[in-house]
């Protein structure tokens, strides 16, 4: 049986609600769901799948907690795993919607992970998103902040995809 792990970074919470919404969705359990800023990046080593997510500060910057996690993650060689990324942004901040998402998704393709959980953009509302490629988001965005009535909705799509994605 394949393991999942989720590693999250949050400021005010946001992120680890959706850390845990996934989880109860993929039968992740508490254990497997780690928070970056006690988290050593080595910990990644323990999954196949793997989950992370960020929300975006600054405009557009990572979640603080990820800077030295991401450091350390993305040396590592991950060939072979499976990874998704996810994250909580504001569209109203039109230029850099959930940009974290889009930094994650690219420094960690560098590791020689297979990169999963590509996410229908129909429905947002935003100018510019380094999350947003193709047509599409590269991972799940979420916005607590103007529309947590669409939250569980988009988390229950993305988790049955990443139920086929990640066999
Ligand atoms: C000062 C500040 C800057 C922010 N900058 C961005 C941003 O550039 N892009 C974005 O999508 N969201 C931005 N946000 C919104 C947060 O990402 C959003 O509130 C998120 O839900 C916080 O998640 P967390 O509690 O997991 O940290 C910002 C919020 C604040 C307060």
């Amino acid at each position: 049986m394949k393991k999942t792990g989720i590693f999250y970074g949050s400021a005010t919470g946001n992120t680890a609600d959706v850390a845990r919404m996934i989880a109860g969705r993929l039968g992740v359990a508490a254990a497997d769901i780690h928070d970056v800023a006690s988290t050593a990046p080595s910990a990644l080593g323990a999954y196949d799948n793997l989950i992370l997510g960020s929300s975006t500060w600054g405009s557009g910057d990572l979640e603080d907690d990820w800077y030295d996690f991401i450091d350390g993650a993305d040396a590592l060689d991950l060939k072979g795993k499976k990874i998704a990324v996810f994250g909580c942004g504001d569209e109203t901040m039109y230029d850099t919607f959930c940009d974290a998402v889009g930094q994650i998704y690219d420094r960690m393709a560098a590791t020689g992970a297979t990169m999963v959980g590509r996410f229908n953009a129909d429905g947002y509302d935003f100018g510019e998103s380094k999350a947003y490629r193709d047509g599409a988001m590269v991972g799940l965005t979420i916005d607590q902040d103007n529309h947590p009535e669409l939250t569980e909705r988009r988390v229950e799509a993305w988790c049955e995809q990443l139920k086929k994605e990640f066999e």
